[in-house]
């Protein structure tokens, strides 16, 4: 038995989940709050096998190649035997997927893949074994969150908050941003983010860390209701940097940030301070560069995808 393709979306973490109380669950130490990335999935095709379970690329013009880790496949495959556990299914399956962008470049991959898998998973075995909560969004949602925390937020478009009761959709006046995403980097990076949210609970800085955020997010949805973009603009900016330099105080400190990225942050830096205005600006654990503009700025944004578009790949809703 074959089945249809289905997606899930990345999403950027403007109040980031970095740092958990329990591995178990990917339970967070803070509350995160992100904007969903409708143009940036992953594709997921599940087939049944007469051997075990089995991951492959998905292949297609339209898709990035990538290369999935020995660990990564682990990790997929573990969340798969998880839901095959949770609907009682006992046959096995190829899965096969694949982005429509660059893995492990800070465009979050993990959670349009846990989440197009955990959809894709959940669609089949609704046909084989259903279950009462078997289609319930805030379920499935939940399921993820196991295979990858920040997953569990792409359940719900276009804006998702992840608190202690889980993720679920916020409503913002802010329903239709231009994204751009800005990659100096397409080669994997060095420390994935399971790896960075082990380390950041040793850094120096993560005392109090949760309070800082919980505080972002508070004033960050009153900006964003106020429609007041700058100070968006300037909370959004600081929680980054407060996530970056939590790295950068790590026993084993590590840093995403290269020559291109850090000269691309100076300049939107300028750009803010000569015209008073600008996109939201954020980095996940990657060297990428991720600009949220207001729909009315759709020229500007335009005329930064051109501008970053001479320097490295952009890839964007526009
Ligand atoms: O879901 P994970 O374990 O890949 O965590 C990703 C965390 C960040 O992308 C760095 C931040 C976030 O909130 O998405």
């Amino acid at each position: 038995m074959g089945q249809s393709l289905t997606s899930a979306p990345s999403n950027i973490a403007l109040i980031k989940y970095m740092g958990k109380i329990h591995k178990e669950g990917n339970i967070p130490t803070n509350s995160s709050l992100s904007y969903t990335l409708e143009h940036l999935r992953t594709y997921v095709e599940i087939e049944k096998s007469k051997s075990t379970d089995t991951w492959e690329l998905l292949n297609g013009s339209a898709y990035f190649p990538f290369a999935m880790s020995a660990r990564g496949r682990e990790k997929f495959l573990e969340h798969f035997q998880f839901l095959k556990n949770k609907w009682s299914i006992s046959e096995s399956f190829i899965l096969r997927s694949a982005n429509n962008f660059p893995a492990d470049s800070g465009i979050a991959s993990s959670a349009s893949s846990f989440a197009a898998l955990t959809l894709a998973a959940a669609n089949l075995f609704e046909k084989i074994n259903p279950q009462t909560w078997g289609n319930d969004v805030s379920e499935l949602s939940r399921l993820s969150q196991r295979g990858s925390g920040s997953s569990c937020r792409s359940f719900f478009s276009p804006w998702s908050i992840w608190s202690e009761e889980g993720a679920q959709p916020l409503s913002l006046p802010q329903n239709s941003l231009h994204h751009l995403v800005i990659v100096p980097e397409t080669a994997s990076k060095k420390v994935s983010s399971s790896e960075a949210h082990l380390r950041v609970t040793h850094s120096s800085l993560f005392p109090g860390r949760a309070q800082r955020a919980q505080l972002r997010l508070e004033k960050l949805i009153t900006g964003l209701r106020g429609h007041q973009w700058k100070d968006c603009f300037q909370i959004v900016w600081d929680e980054f940097i407060d996530m970056h330099q939590l790295f950068k105080h790590c026993p084993e400190p590590f840093d995403y940030r290269t020559e291109m990225s850090e000269s691309i942050l100076v300049k939107l830096q300028n750009l803010w301070r000569s015209q008073g205005d600008g996109p939201l600006v954020t980095m996940d654990a990657g060297s990428s560069i991720h600009l949220l503009l207001r729909p009315e700025q759709k020229e500007l944004a335009l005329l930064l995808k051109k501008e970053y578009s001479l320097l490295c790949p952009v890839w964007s809703s526009l």
